[in-house]
């Protein structure tokens, strides 16, 4: 079969790779319908996430089809379309057990393992340990340019911006990043209640789609960032929550200067290196910080509002690609800005 190979920073090529196959019996083999690019894929390829290994396939988002299930599964049979969601849990440990796979013990002791640990969804097929434990159904009525959405970027944003930074009625937000992942969290603070939501960015392609995604206001990140965002706080002293969806030095800094005493910083963002945070400022304003990898536990009620058409998650797709075009697709993504891109979806010709 095919897939996208990582061949060290910068280095990726779509190649021949074994067929995927059940290797223990609670595996399934699934045949990739849908995937897509994460920002984390282009932070591996910056190099910022040295646990991946040359050789590794790419990707840990996909919708498919159940082609192979080992002798354990019992919840799943050949044919199934399900979605395979960026983390993997085994049900078991003390983690699962709590509600924060993320940590799942039995595969590693970090959930995300597709793309990271083993072979991911940038492929023709991919194969999935602890079936039965990680895999969502997928209902009739979501299509898979909807569905796909729910893998990775919208609980990422739920769960490691909106919840982990405690959102509460009322509630300015300012969103860095106006990526699928800080749209996501701009798409859900709504569901708490939040006032104002404050999108942050380079890109004014993104920052017009956070307006159409229930953003109340932009700002193009530019010298007085701070400046414009404080002023449309209450009281000019801040948001109540900053959420970090990039993953740089400077956006953190960013998110943590917009912040009001009292309130939360939540980065969602993959950070390859150091940050040097003011601490001797933070301190004494009583800021919050929340970090953390998605547990994605939010799956089936993110799934239902999908659904109902609560949450319009079919609004992200903006481009489409065959699977073995992934090479320009990478390149849409990673200029996102020039070719007015969110998230692109890739489909087997
Ligand atoms: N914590 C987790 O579990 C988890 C899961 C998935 C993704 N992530 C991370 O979330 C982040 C966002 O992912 P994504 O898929 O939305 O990525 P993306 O690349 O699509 O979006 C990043 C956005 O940041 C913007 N940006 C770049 N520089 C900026 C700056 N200086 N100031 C403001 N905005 C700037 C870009 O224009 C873009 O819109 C990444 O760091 C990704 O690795 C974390
Ligand atoms: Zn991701
Ligand atoms: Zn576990």
């Amino acid at each position: 079969m095919k897939a996208l190979v990582y061949h060290g920073p910068g280095k990726k090529a779509w190649e021949d790779v074994p067929d995927a196959a059940v290797q223990d019996p609670t595996d399934v083999v699934v045949r990739v319908d849908t995937t897509t690019i994460c920002g984390t894929d282009l932070h591996i390829l910056e190099g910022d996430v040295p646990t991946v290994a040359e050789g590794r396939v790419l990707g840990h988002e996909a919708i498919g089809t159940i082609t192979e299930v080992g002798d354990a599964v019992h919840a799943f049979a050949v044919g199934d379309r399900v979605l395979v969601p960026a983390i993997t849990r085994c049900g078991r440990c003390a983690y699962c057990q709590q509600g924060t796979p993320s940590h799942c013990q039995t595969v590693g002791g970090i959930g995300w393992i597709f793309g990271h640990l083993i072979d991911g969804t940038q492929a023709e097929s991919v194969r999935v340990p602890f079936a039965d434990t990680s895999l969502y159904t997928v209902p009739e009525d979501v299509p898979d340019q909807q569905a796909i959405v729910l893998a990775d970027s919208l609980p990422t944003g739920y769960e490691v911006g909106v919840l982990a930074g405690g959102v509460r009625p009322g509630d300015t937000v300012a969103v860095v990043g106006a990526g699928a992942v800080g749209l996501s969290a701009v798409l859900t603070t709504g569901l708490w209640g939040a006032a104002r939501v404050i999108a942050v960015d380079t890109n004014k392609f993104r920052l017009e789609k956070a307006l159409d995604f229930g953003a109340t206001d932009m700002v193009e990140v530019g010298p007085d960032t701070a400046v414009e965002v404080l002023a449309l706080s209450d009281d000019g002293l801040g948001v109540d929550v900053a959420i970090e969806a990039v993953g740089f030095p400077e956006t953190l800094l960013t998110a943590a200067s917009l912040v009001r005493p009292g309130g939360t910083v939540a980065n969602v963002g993959v950070h390859g290196t150091p940050v040097e945070l003011p601490m001797q400022d933070l301190w004494i304003k009583n800021i919050s910080i929340t970090m953390g990898l998605v547990d994605t536990v939010s799956i089936p009620t993110l799934l239902k509002m999908v659904a109902s058409g609560k949450i319009p998650a079919e609004k992200m797709g903006t481009h489409t690609f065959a699977l073995d075009q992934i090479d320009q697709a990478y390149d849409v993504f990673k200029h996102a800005a020039d070719n007015l891109a969110l998230k692109v979806v890739l489909q087997p010709a």
